[in-house]
């Protein structure tokens, strides 16, 4: 072989190298300690029963977080069937895994305006005032009793500002029993049904809508000072990459103001949900970990009592639920093969100490 032949191929392994390197650069495995193992606050993510029988993912979630929510089984979709009875199957397999791996579960949710079952339409109107309270009463009773000290603490009314952050929303249970009273009512419901669970109210987009947040806090004021045991609030931080700088601190520092303890209850952030296609996609990812990083932050910096957990809506890109509207979207820390991503070692970043 001449030199010259040697050369080229020199030159050309070094070319392809150096075409490789940057490539390499961010395909690197990225190595962070397990989430729950340096977080100064409980770590959480949501979960469905079905997925604890694949067991890496098991082995994922037992290692990673201290907490789990039921993405759905807890809602009342799923729990009171249409002769008024209850299943807590999938429920007591997500309890007993709390259980196995000294998690704590966290219930989500008894009173939400998304909810419209047969069961209680039937009992609606003047007639029925009675059948409604008591079927409302049963059914908080009966879910918060049936969990009384396996699960911490509950999301006990989910979503009750409108999209317009002007007003509370009107919902079935607002029909049975009045505005402020069907919430008030939950809270005292589920307090004497376990007291020792953590009850608190929960809402979304209070970052990116700061009206929202004032009529939140309002109603957090409202059920206060009518004698509800409002324990806790709950900024669910379902947001999207171009969510400005800020946001979610301003939000945090908002909920926290009234003393009550605080959560970061489901978040993702979503690539897809932004408009326009000018954002390149690694700008996106750019700005989607700086927002997770953002978060821990800001939670990390309320006293301690204060800080109840954090809680991501799935740790795999392919578990999220905006996967269903977009197959492209990769709004989590783990990707589809539960390998952590720039947006888990900026989370981890931000709560070095
Ligand atoms: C979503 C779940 O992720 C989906 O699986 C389900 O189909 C619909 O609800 N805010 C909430 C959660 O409080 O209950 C929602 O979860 C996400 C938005």
């Amino acid at each position: 072989m001449s030199s010259g032949v040697v050369r080229r191929a020199f030159i050309a392994a070094s070319l392809s190298l150096a075409a490789c390197a940057p490539k390499a650069r961010s395909q690197a495995p990225i190595a962070i300690p397990p989430l729950k193992s340096f977080a100064p606050f409980p770590v959480g993510t949501c979960i469905q029963a079905a997925q604890l029988d694949d067991p890496a993912f098991a082995a994922l979630v037992a290692a990673q977080v201290s907490q789990l929510t039921p993405e759905w089984e807890l809602k009342m979709e799923y729990v009171l069937q249409k002769d008024g009875g209850y299943r807590f199957d999938a429920p007591d397999r997500i309890a007993a895994f709390c259980a196995d791996h000294g998690l704590r579960f966290f219930g989500h949710t008894l009173v939400w305006y998304y909810e419209k079952p047969e069961f209680f339409q039937q009992r609606l109107g003047e007639a029925y005032r009675s059948a409604f309270r008591d079927a409302y009463a049963a059914y908080i009773t009966a879910v918060v009793g049936r969990y009384k000290g396996r699960i911490c603490a509950w999301d006990v009314v989910n979503e009750q500002i409108t999209d317009d952050g002007a007003d509370w929303r009107d919902s079935l249970w607002s029909q049975g029993l009045g505005r402020l009273e069907h919430m008030r009512f939950a809270y005292e419901l589920a307090h004497a049904a376990d007291p020792g669970a953590v009850l608190f109210l929960n809402d979304y987009n209070l970052e990116s809508n700061p009206k929202k947040r004032g009529t939140f806090m309002g109603l957090a004021e409202a059920l206060l000072k009518a004698g509800a045991p409002l324990m806790g609030l709950g900024t669910q931080t379902h947001v999207n990459a171009d969510l400005a700088p800020g946001a979610i601190t301003a939000a945090v520092k908002d909920l926290a103001s009234l003393g009550l303890k605080v959560r970061i209850s489901e978040m993702d952030v979503s690539l897809a949900r932004v408009p326009g296609l000018a954002n390149l996609r690694a700008d996106l990812q750019r700005r989607q970990a700086a927002l997770f990083a953002e978060a821990a932050e800001a939670l990390a910096g309320l006293p301690a009592h204060q800080r109840f957990d954090f809680t991501f809506w799935g740790l795999e890109d392919s578990q999220s639920w905006l996967r269903r509207e977009n197959a492209a979207d990769s709004p989590l820390l783990f990707d589809d093969a539960g390998r952590p991503k720039p947006a888990a070692a900026a989370w981890e970043r931000a709560l070095r100490p």
